[in-house]
């Protein structure tokens, strides 16, 4: 039986509050046990609304010890107290008053993270979404703005450092051991964008010259001892401000922008006003002990809180339904930053792979939802991969349809419109339509359909009319609550290569709107005549992708090949090669299920190894043309009766026979693109060692003895080599001695290291095959694995569960039941991660019948259970409705 249902919120509802807030004082007596918090809110009734209509504040699980009205204790007739609420009665009908609460509340038992908790002797406040209601009864919605002043009282000795958001307005001792410290923000803002972070920490600081000549303290709040791995995080951070000036026009608005790395967090960070808190995952590196990708996801999230600064704080959501406003929003903007920093080309495919891995897979399983859902019962499920990165995707696609200068119209009008208020996105859309002149009615469809649209497309030529026929058909499928879809408008970028390597240019198109290389499907069949073409063209489709969605055209490898070698949009030749090797591993997959031998293409080989070697290509992006589809990718790409044992076993064959075939290339990449000197961050080196990778694990593949790897590991003087070999030795050589050593020399290293003893978790929880289960045991009872730490627990339960197909999912059943029991054990504590977790079970109805049949069953058995939290009965119950 569930304990916690959870009430369904419906868009439609939307109403305004019925009080308008107008100031906010707090002040925090911090104890870990006893934190007495007294917050005095100004209100008055707003225009129109009945006098005797009462003041409603939401709560989550709060001790109220006060409640006056304008100094005077309330009559316990004129209020309630319940779970969720307080509901004040009796209020003035239009002069504005004062309510002042007291709460005391446990921050040193808040396992949840959520309001304010400890993490390693801190004080530190998480309020997105719906956090700030357990620290203080609050109208705790989005579209309530205020301005707030916070005092903080703590002990001198055990919290020196006393934090809040905006500007600094002093502090004092108090003479009884204990200091107080005042902020003020000018800025009126949400609940959700409070923080109070408190303790002992180091610092590192810097300055920011902003452009119209404002000085700004840049400071980043780490553990004593780890200030220099925030170095680079610091850099970054001033990259963004300087990037956010010159490509958005937006300048920073207070004095101060500080960040604290904390080393408990649910999330990767968050954008407090003028005091991200982060994940200390994404502040902190250093070549021993940071891989590339750590750096650029650095880069990527310190930039994407900095710019939420505008999209997001400046100009906030009206309800949580208007999330992708800024998620969306924002991760647009900072792909465009990574993008600026370090090749177009490779952030976009690596932007394209996180998608077709992570939103596919959501969209077309039973979590789908549009990027603005109409209903939620737990909005914290709702921090999705489609809100984020589908919400980015839409973004983009206003940015192609109306091109560079009037999106950027578009985006100042909005900057200009809405600053200060919480919006919608039908506010957002209207400043692109006002901007461009243009309809965007049926656009707007990509933010209430969910669903990846697919396209089929097939062509042919006619030699007499020199003319080439696509015949276009465009459907969404259905989804969980919508199945009738309307057409949608689809930018699809195309090009129409002659065999020759040359681009034809028609002489006339006719049958869809084109705009560039932009050709705008708007039908549900189009069909599109382009004349002028003096040979019969290679058609490449959906160039740089500018549309989220698969397509389906019959392609020959010799035609993939061609695009590979000459398109002239470099992400569509990866494209081109990526989907010639999908096919491959279908077909591979296919052969194992059945038992016969299993094959791959010479012109796939062909392929990947030409352009591993082609020296004009940057090592980067060859080293993405090497990276074959994961098997989640082949099994989405199969999309039902999934064996994940058979996935694997053609995967490997075609590793195999690319290894065996391109042995010399591949020693020649090892070798040639090793790098001497000192170790260096910036996308150029990480590229290059990157390739030197991808060969190296072609090399070590090729190969039954694991001294390649031994040695690779020997010589690694960086966290990307040392930790690339130590998975090269772990899921090749799973029980050689020599991997043995090396986890143990790996593990004792850096033991004294949790960010890289998380790594050491992962390698091992993703050796692939049925006895890493058995493993994964084991290790939870290691005593560097901790149960309370989100970090911990993702790296080892969520990495087994979603980036390990064969030892996830096994035949018997075994690892959906371990999971289940996790996720009972995780919920108790910290119901957002278990539901998380959880969702690495969203494809479970795709695998064929016997590993869905326990997949089921595991699922039944954690609906079932007692006291289920509601972010983990909404997942369960949507995932097996
Ligand atoms: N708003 C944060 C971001 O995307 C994410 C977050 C959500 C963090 C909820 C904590 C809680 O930048
Ligand atoms: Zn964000």
């Amino acid at each position: 039986m569930r304990t916690n249902t959870g009430q369904i919120v419906h868009l439609e509802d939307y109403r305004p509050t019925d009080f308008v807030l107008e100031r906010v004082d707090l002040t925090f007596e911090l104890d870990p046990r006893e934190t007495k918090v007294e917050a005095r809110l100004i209100f008055h009734r707003r225009e129109g609304v009945s006098p005797s209509a009462p003041l409603v504040l939401d709560g989550d699980e709060l001790t109220m010890t006060g409640l006056l009205l304008d100094q005077v204790d309330i009559p316990a007739a004129l209020y309630e107290a319940t779970d969720e609420a307080l509901i004040i009665r009796g209020l003035p009908e239009t002069a504005p008053f004062e309510i002042t609460i007291t709460t005391v509340l446990s921050p040193e038992t808040n396992t949840k993270l959520m309001g304010l908790y400890r993490t390693s002797n801190v004080y530190c406040t998480q309020c997105e979404a719906e956090g700030f209601r357990r620290i203080t009864y609050f109208p705790d919605r989005p579209d309530v703005l205020a301005v707030y002043t916070v005092n903080i009282i703590a002990d001198k000795a055990a919290a020196p450092l006393l934090l809040s958001n905006g500007n600094y307005l002093g502090g004092a001792d108090m003479g009884d051991g204990r200091h107080f410290a005042s902020w003020f923000d000018p800025h009126p803002k949400p609940s959700y964008l409070f923080a109070l972070v408190a303790g002992d920490l180091g610092v590192v600081e810097d300055r920011f010259t902003t452009a119209s000549g404002r000085e700004v303290a840049l400071k980043i709040y780490v553990e004593h001892g780890k200030e220099p791995r925030a170095a680079y995080a610091m850099d970054a951070l001033k990259r963004a401000m300087k990037w956010d000036e010159e490509v958005f026009g937006r300048e920073y608005d207070l004095d101060i922008f500080m960040i604290v790395a904390v080393s408990d967090f649910n999330m990767g960070a968050m954008e407090n006003k003028g005091l991200n808190v982060f994940n200390d995952k994404y502040v902190l590196a250093d070549p021993e002990t940071a891989t590339d990708t750590d750096y650029a996801n650095i880069e990527a999230i310190i930039a994407h809180e900095y710019f939420h600064n505008w999209t997001g704080n400046r100009i906030t959501c009206r309800d949580w339904f208007q999330l992708c406003l800024k998620e969306g929003l924002t991760v647009y903007r900072d792909h465009e930053f990574s993008a600026d920093m370090r090749s177009r080309t490779v952030k976009r495919i690596a932007e394209v792979r996180h998608l077709k891995s992570e939103q596919f897979p959501e969209d077309a399983g039973p979590l789908a939802h549009p990027v603005r859902p109409t209903k939620y019962r737990e909005i914290n499920n709702f921090y999705t991969t489609t809100v984020y990165e589908k919400g980015s995707e839409v973004t983009r696609m206003i940015a192609t349809i109306l091109g560079r200068d009037l999106f950027k119209k578009g985006m100042d009008l909005y900057f200009e419109r809405h600053d200060g208020q919480a919006v919608t996105i039908e506010d957002f859309v209207a400043c692109f339509e006002a901007a461009s002149g243009r309809d965007l009615a049926q656009f707007s469809l990509w933010y209430h359909q969910a669903g990846t649209p697919l396209v089929t497309a097939s062509g042919s030529y006619d030699a007499g009319k020199q003319t080439y026929t696509l015949s276009l058909e465009q459907s969404v499928p259905p989804t969980p609550e919508q199945s009738a879809k309307a057409p949608m408008h689809i930018p699809l970028r195309l090009g129409l290569l002659l065999e020759d390597g040359t681009e034809a240019t028609p002489t006339a198109v006719s049958g869809a709107d084109i705009t560039g290389d932009v050709l705008h499907l708007t039908e549900r069949k189009q069909t599109v005549v382009f004349s002028g073409i003096p040979s019969r063209p290679v058609p490449s489709f959906n160039r740089g992708f500018s549309a989220p969605i698969n397509l389906h055209f019959e392609q020959g490898a010799r035609d993939r090949a061609l695009i590979a070698r000459h398109e002239t949009d470099l992400f569509a030749r990866w494209q081109a090669l990526n989907t010639m090797a999908l096919d491959n591993l279908v077909k591979a997959a296919a052969e194992a299920r059945r038992g016969q031998p299993l094959t791959c293409d010479d012109a796939l080989i062909d392929g990947l190894l030409a352009a591993a070697a082609e020296d004009r290509l940057e090592p980067a992006f060859r080293s993405q043309v090497l990276s074959l589809p994961s098997e989640a990718d082949i099994a989405r790409e199969i999309g039902s009766n999934n064996d994940p044992d058979a996935i694997q076993a053609g995967r490997q064959a075609v590793l195999a026979a690319i290894a065996a075939a391109g042995s010399n290339t591949f020693a020649q990449l090892v070798d040639r693109m090793s790098l001497s000197g000192p170790f260096r961050p910036d996308a150029e080196s990480a590229g290059r060692r990157a390739l030197r990778n991808a060969a190296l694990s072609y090399v070590v593949y090729a190969d039954d003895r694991p001294e390649k790897a031994t040695n690779a590991f020997r010589a690694a003087n960086n966290m990307t080599d040392l930790s690339h070999a130590l998975t090269l030795l772990a899921h090749r050589f799973p029980d050689a001695d020599e991997t043995v050593d090396a986890l143990a020399s790996f593990k004792k290293r850096f033991a004294d290291n949790a960010l890289v003893i998380d790594k050491w978790f992962a390698i091992q929880a993703t050796i692939p095959g049925a006895a890493t289960l058995d493993r994964v045991r084991a290790l939870m009872s290691d005593p560097l694995f901790n149960a309370n730490n989100p970090n911990r627990v993702r790296s080892l339960v969520g990495t087994f569960a979603f980036a390990n197909a064969t030892g996830f999912n096994r035949a018997d059943g075994e690892g959906y039941r371990f999971l289940a029991h996790q996720i009972l054990d995780i919920d108790a504590r910290n119901p957002q991660l278990a539901a998380r977790i959880l969702t690495s079970m969203r494809s479970w109805r795709s695998l064929e019948k016997v590993r869905s049949g326990h997949a089921r069953s595991a699922l039944e058995g954690i609906a079932g259970a007692a006291n289920l939290s509601a972010d983990v009965s909404d997942i369960v119950e949507r995932m097996l409705k």
